[in-house]
Formats: structure tokens, C-alpha cells, sequence
């Protein structure tokens, strides 16, 4: 911050300060007692301030003496705080404190405190980890605070996140794939086909992935479709359209759908393209939390099989 802002902000909240202190002590008096004017009373004989609305009127009566004082000390408080924590513009405050401290203060806590266990966990191979209830156990717990957001607390997925737990995969599911999958994020890229091949021909192909997986369809949409496919997907998706993993282009014979099987969503896929991300997680999991969760993620699989 520059020097003039920071002035700007102490000027400013010392002054508001001094200012409101100022207006509770001079209020704290009546009115009458320092001010030679005419007496005014209600009705009932009591002294007013004068200000009369639609028959209410104001007392003169002296501010409370417990709301005075707890006024006063929520002031000095006030003084106090600034004068320790930072928040008079450039001012680091006596005590020198500051949120990033304390936090790293806390990380170094907990790496002291976990850091063995990570380490440990991390030296023991995937399939080895799944005979570890608790490496698994710190491994959901990882899942639940970075994961659970896009695949689900239980790592099933919706549509456009893919579902964890089954044994379908876009990019593999060797502990090592996943791993990958974790660390480096994931980029998925199907090109937006509608105007290369037409309406019809979007919906013949349409037509043709559907057959693919048993869904009923028009027998001969199928056929042009097929020559559709030959042309424009089997690169990704394989001359037999069982995928492929290097670029995780989805098995379209399954009855696994990543964005929906319905005519509307398959053709969607095909005249918009997908591109669906999956975030890189090295810069905010270190390695060995990444080998508990991809250990996690790997356990899923294994579990239903
Ligand atoms: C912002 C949403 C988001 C978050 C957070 C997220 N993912 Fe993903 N993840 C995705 C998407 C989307 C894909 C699919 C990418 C694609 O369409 O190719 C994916 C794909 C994956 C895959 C590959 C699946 C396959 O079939 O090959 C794995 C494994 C995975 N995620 C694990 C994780 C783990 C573990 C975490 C937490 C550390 C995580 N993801 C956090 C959105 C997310
Ligand atoms: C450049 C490679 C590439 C080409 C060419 C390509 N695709 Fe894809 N396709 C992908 C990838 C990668 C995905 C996964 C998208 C995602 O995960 O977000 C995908 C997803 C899809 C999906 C969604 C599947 C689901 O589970 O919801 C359909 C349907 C599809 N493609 C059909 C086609 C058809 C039909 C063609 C040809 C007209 C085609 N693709 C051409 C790479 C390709």
C-alpha cells in the first residue's frame, strides 16, 4: 500500500474513533445541565429535550452509566487491537502478527505431526496400501476435501464427472493411470462435429453409436451412420469404437454414458464436442497424499469386483 493510503486509513479510523469517543462523553450530560435554556418538562413533570412526535416525547434523561462505560471500553478495546494487530494501514502492529504467519505456523504443525505418516504411506506401493484400512481411511478424507465436489462423496460421479468406483475408465485404471490422472489433470477434447458433417449426418451417427450400445434405433439412419463413423471418429475412438485410453476417448459399445445416452445428449456430444477437465492436483497435494488418494481411488474398484 502507499504511504498515502495508509495515512488516508489511520487519519481516518483514529479520527472516526476520537470522534465517536468525543460524542459519548459530551452526550453524557443532559442537555439542561450544561446549557442555560429554559427548563422544558412533560406532563408528568419530567425534563425533556423538547423534541416532541405525534405526542411521543424525548426525556433528558442522562445516558445510563453501564451503557457510558461499556461504551468507553469497547473504544479503548478498539485502541488496543490497533495498537497490537495489524490494521492501521502499513502498521504490522506490536505483536507482529499476520494471518499467513499463523497459518504457516499451523502446516508446520500439522507436517510435523503427519509428515512421518504421509512418508510412510508413501514409501508402501498402491496394491500393498490396500491391506491398510487406515491409509485408506486418510485417503477418503483427502477424496472428501478435493474430490467429493465433482465425483460425489462417494466417488460415483453425474453426468459430465465420471463415475470412480466402476471398472470403466477413460484413461486406465492401473494405479499408476490414476495416479497420472491426479497429478497432471486431464484434458479431454472432442471436436464439435455439427458443422463438419451436417445435421443428418449428426443425427445418423447418432442413430449408429446408439445400435452400438442395444439402444433402439432406426435400421437405416444405422447404416449411413456407420459410414460417418469410418470417416470422422474411429481415430479416437477406435475402429471398433471401444475407446481409447491414450486420449481418453470414451468406449462408445458400453452402457456407460459419461454425458447421457438419450438421442438429444449423444447428438449434443457429437454437433458441440465435450470437453470435459479434470484439475491438476500437484501444485495442491504433495506426492504422498496424491499415492494415499489415487490408493483410495484404486481400493473402489477392487472393492466391487
Ligand atoms: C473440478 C472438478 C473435478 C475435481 C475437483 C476432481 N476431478 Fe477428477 N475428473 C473430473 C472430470 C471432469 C474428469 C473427466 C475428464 C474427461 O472428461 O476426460 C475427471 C477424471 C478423473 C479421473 C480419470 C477417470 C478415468 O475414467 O480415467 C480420475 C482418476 C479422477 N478424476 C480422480 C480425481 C481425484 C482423486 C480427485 C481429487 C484429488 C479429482 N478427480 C478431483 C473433474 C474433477
Ligand atoms: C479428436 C478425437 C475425437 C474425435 C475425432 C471424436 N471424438 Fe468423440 N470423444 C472424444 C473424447 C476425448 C471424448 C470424451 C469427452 C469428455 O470426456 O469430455 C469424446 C466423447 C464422445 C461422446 C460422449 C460419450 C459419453 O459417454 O457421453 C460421444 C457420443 C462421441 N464422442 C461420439 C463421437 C462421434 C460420433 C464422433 C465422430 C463423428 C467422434 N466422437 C469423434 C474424442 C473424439
Amino acid at each position: 500500500m502507499s504511504d498515502f493510503w495508509s495515512w488516508y486509513i489511520i487519519i481516518l479510523t483514529l479520527g472516526m474513533i476520537f470522534f465517536v469517543a468525543w460524542l459519548g462523553i459530551t452526550y453524557r450530560e443532559t442537555k439542561l445541565s450544561n446549557k442555560d435554556q429554559e427548563q422544558l418538562t412533560s406532563e408528568s413533570g419530567v425534563p425533556t429535550t423538547g423534541h416532541n412526535f405525534d405526542g411521543i416525547e424525548e426525556y433528558d434523561n442522562p445516558l445510563p452509566s453501564w451503557w457510558f462505560w461499556l461504551y468507553i471500553l469497547s473504544i479503548v478495546f478498539a485502541l488496543v487491537y490497533l495498537f497490537l494487530y495489524p490494521g492501521l494501514g502499513n502498521y504490522k502492529g506490536y505483536l507482529n502478527w499476520t494471518s499467513t504467519g499463523q497459518w504457516q505456523e499451523e502446516v508446520k504443525l500439522a507436517e510435523q505431526q503427519y509428515g512421518p505418516i504421509f512418508e510412510r504411506y508413501g514409501s508402501i506401493p498402491i496394491d500393498k496400501l490396500l491391506e491398510e484400512p487406515a491409509a485408506l481411511k486418510m485417503g477418503q478424507r483427502i477424496f472428501a476435501n478435493n474430490c467429493s465436489s465433482c465425483h460425489g462423496s462417494s466417488a460415483t460421479g453425474s453426468r459430465g464427472y465420471p463415475n470412480l468406483t466402476d471398472d470403466d475408465w477413460l484413461y486406465g485404471g492401473s494405479a499408476e493411470t490414476i495416479k497420472t490422472s491426479i497429478t497432471q489433470g486431464r484434458q479431454a477434447v472432442m471436436p464439435a462435429l455439427g458443422a463438419v458433417i451436417g445435421e443428418d449426418g449428426v443425427q445418423n451417427v447418432t442413430a449408429y453409436i446408439r445400435s452400438l450400445s442395444g439402444l433402439s434405433v432406426e435400421a437405416d439412419q444405422v447404416k449411413l451412420g456407420e459410414t460417418v463413423y469410418k470417416t470422422m471418429c474411429f481415430a479416437c475412438h477406435g475402429i471398433d469404437a471401444k475407446g481409447q485410453q491414450l486420449m481418453g476417448a470414451p468406449d462408445l459399445t458400453d452402457t456407460t454414458w459419461l454425458y447421457g445416452s438419450s438421442i438429444k445428449y449423444v447428438s449434443e456430444s457429437i454437433d458441440k464436442g465435450r470437453s470435459g477437465q479434470m484439475p491438476a492436483f500437484s501444485a495442491q497435494l504433495n506426492e504422498h497424499q496424491i499415492h494415499l488418494v489415487a490408493a483410495y481411488v484404486y481400493s473402489l474398484t477392487r472393492a466391487s469386483n
